[in-house]
């Protein structure tokens, strides 16, 4: 009989396989992977003219931008491989953000049934958290990430020297999820300031969390703190805000729900808001922005049930409630309604 448990544990472990580097084209692990392998490198524009020196590969390359992570570029990126006569053997190297990695992947998922790929992230989000678990997917006009497969990249590539060219307002937007992890697992990450320690310690946080909870069935869930409300926030705002952004925003209104709903304290909250005041993000949000529009984002959102959303929440800095081992819990209509109003009345700029 086949062990479905014991492969998903053996399939996880090939996450762990993440290497650390300055220069990616020289560091002996990826020569190691890529050597004599029939490789298709896929990247946007700006990465691709940032590092013209990665197209000596076979490259496909699709224009920069959330708004381009959907089933349209999905399946042009399907048609150049095919093209090219890309077969089984094929693979994918996944060289940029968040965005890159996650349809890349997605396509690697599917393509002949599904086939190898490298993630090399190039962003601090794609680094701290994109790359690392296997999610893929694209976005429809229903939600963010709703089409998608988990399919675990062969090994993943960290060259820290990418980050030179990242622009602030983008070392801002990962810096967000870095916030996340330590509001949800570990403190002392909330003042952190070196961005190897960041993405070194959020690489531990998060291998460990998906290790054990590949599928998203229980605990996995605590990465999405903040996520309900920042997913909604981003379609509602049509990704004119960074994911960073919007989940910098979410953190703030689900630690308010987290105080209000009598599991975080009140000092706990207004340091969490203080501390991502002070990072500078700038918690505004649009007259798109009402309590009916997040209501019906947030029913799309995928941790919902039925239709109703459920929200993880914090019962400390660095600890999550564990709400009987779903992670995330339904909350009264009229506290969302009062919760959303207070975003609303906080941050409307
Ligand atoms: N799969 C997951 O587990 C997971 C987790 C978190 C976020 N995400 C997804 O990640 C995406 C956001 O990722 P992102 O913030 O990296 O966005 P992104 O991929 O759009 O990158 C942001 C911008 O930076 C540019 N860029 C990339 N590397 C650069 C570099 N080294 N120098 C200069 N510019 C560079 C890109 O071209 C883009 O314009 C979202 O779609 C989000 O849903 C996925």
């Amino acid at each position: 009989m086949i062990d479905f448990k014991k492969m998903q544990t053996t399939e996880c472990l090939l996450d762990k396989k993440a290497y650390f580097s300055e220069n990616l084209l020289e560091d002996p692990h990826f020569l190691k992977a890529t050597e004599g392998k029939s490789l298709v490198l896929v990247t946007d524009e700006t990465v691709a003219s940032l590092y013209p020196l990665f197209l000596k590969y076979d490259s496909i390359t699709f224009p920069a931008g959330e708004k381009h992570k959907t089933r349209k570029t999905k399946e042009t990126i399907e048609n150049a491989l095919l093209k090219k006569g890309a077969g089984r053997e094929t693979v994918l190297i996944a060289f940029g953000g968040g965005v890159v990695t996650d349809l890349v992947g997605f396509v690697a998922a599917t393509y002949m049934r599904g086939i190898p790929y490298l993630s090399v992230p190039t962003t601090l989000l794609g680094m701290v958290d994109a790359s690392i678990g296997g999610k893929t997917g694209v976005n429809v006009k229903e939600g963010k990430n709703l089409i998608g497969a988990t399919h675990l990249p062969q090994a993943l590539f960290i060259d820290f020297s990418f980050l030179k060219t990242l622009p602030e307002k983008e070392l801002l937007s990962g810096t967000a999820e870095v916030i996340k992890h330590g509001l949800i697992a570990k403190k002392s990450l909330l003042r952190e300031t070196s961005l190897e320690k960041m993405v070194r310690e959020s690489y531990t946080i998060k291998s460990d969390i998906v290790e054990k909870d590949l599928k998203e069935s229980g605990e996995r869930r605590i990465l999405n703190f903040g996520h309900t409300i920042g997913h909604a926030l981003e379609g509602i705002e049509e990704y004119a805000i960074t994911h960073g952004e919007a989940v910098a925003i979410g953190m703030v209104v689900e630690s308010f729900l987290s105080y209000k709903l009598g599991t975080l304290k009140i000092e706990d909250f207004e340091t969490v808001y203080q501390l991502i005041r002070e990072r500078g993000f700038p918690l505004k949000i649009s007259h798109k922005v009402t309590v009916e529009r997040m209501k019906k984002w947030m029913k799309c959102d995928k941790k919902s049930e039925n239709g109703v959303p459920r929200f993880v929440t914090l019962s400390a800095l660095g600890k999550v409630e564990r709400h009987g081992g779903a992670y995330c819990t339904t909350v009264p209509k009229p506290l969302i309604d009062e919760t959303l109003g207070w975003m609303i009345d906080a941050l409307s700029s």
